[in-house]
């Protein structure tokens, strides 16, 4: 059976990030669940605020050609995402919006969203556990960008409480959540391999 490729990262950059913790366990659920698993965050792609004019004068920046290509690369996407006034963050909706108006060689428009599967998470100190976020990111990812995003999805609430000395989730239900999200994020993906 191929090993499909499983990009991993969240829509933080914060210091101590419960997203970014989130991301970490993903990584390790999703590599035990039979993928190879490659987690990156967006500090390593520093991206301006999407401009029009920027974009016609000199096109897509390095980094959103870069972050594209790191997506095309994989075929699937488990994205950790914070809930900012009941959406995703500006940062990762940056990054999205350039990497959907990055097109080579006469490639179909979108293709870092299509031909692979996306899983989504969050983790929130909020009793919703950014489950709002995830709804805006799923209408982004699925209608925006035409993205196949699985049903299965975790919401971490009471962030602070939730993860324990080894970085593991402390409740058995949402640690089972996440094994059934990442089972299914590979057994997607690996149809795309
Ligand atoms: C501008 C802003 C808006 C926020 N809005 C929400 C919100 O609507 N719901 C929520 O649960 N948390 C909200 N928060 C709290 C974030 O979820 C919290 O800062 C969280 O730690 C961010 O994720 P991170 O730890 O991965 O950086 C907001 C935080 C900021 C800075």
């Amino acid at each position: 059976m191929p090993i499909p490729k499983v990009l991993v990262f969240a829509g933080s950059i914060r210091t101590g990030s419960f997203n970014g913790r989130l991301a970490a366990l993903a990584a390790k659920e999703i590599a035990r669940a039979e993928a190879e698993v490659t987690r990156i965050s967006l500090l390593d792609y520093p991206l301006p605020l999407y401009d029009g004019d920027v974009e016609a004068r000199s096109g897509p920046p390095e980094n959103a050609v870069n972050l594209k290509r790191t997506f095309c690369a994989h075929d699937g996407v488990f994205i950790a995402s914070p809930e900012y006034n009941a959406s995703l963050t500006p940062l990762l909706k940056n990054a999205l919006d350039w990497i959907s108006r990055v097109r080579e060689h006469r490639e179909p428009p979108l293709a870092a969203y299509r031909s692979r599967v996306f899983a989504l998470g969050a983790a929130s100190n909020g009793t919703h556990g950014g489950m709002r976020s995830l709804m805006a990111l799923r209408q982004v990812l699925e209608l925006g960008c035409g993205a196949l995003v699985i049903p299965e999805q975790i919401a971490v609430r009471e962030a602070s409480q939730a993860f324990d000395e080894n970085d593991d989730l402390r409740d058995e239900r949402s640690a089972g959540l996440l094994r059934t999200v990442a089972r299914r994020l590979v057994e997607v993906a690996r149809q795309f391999g």
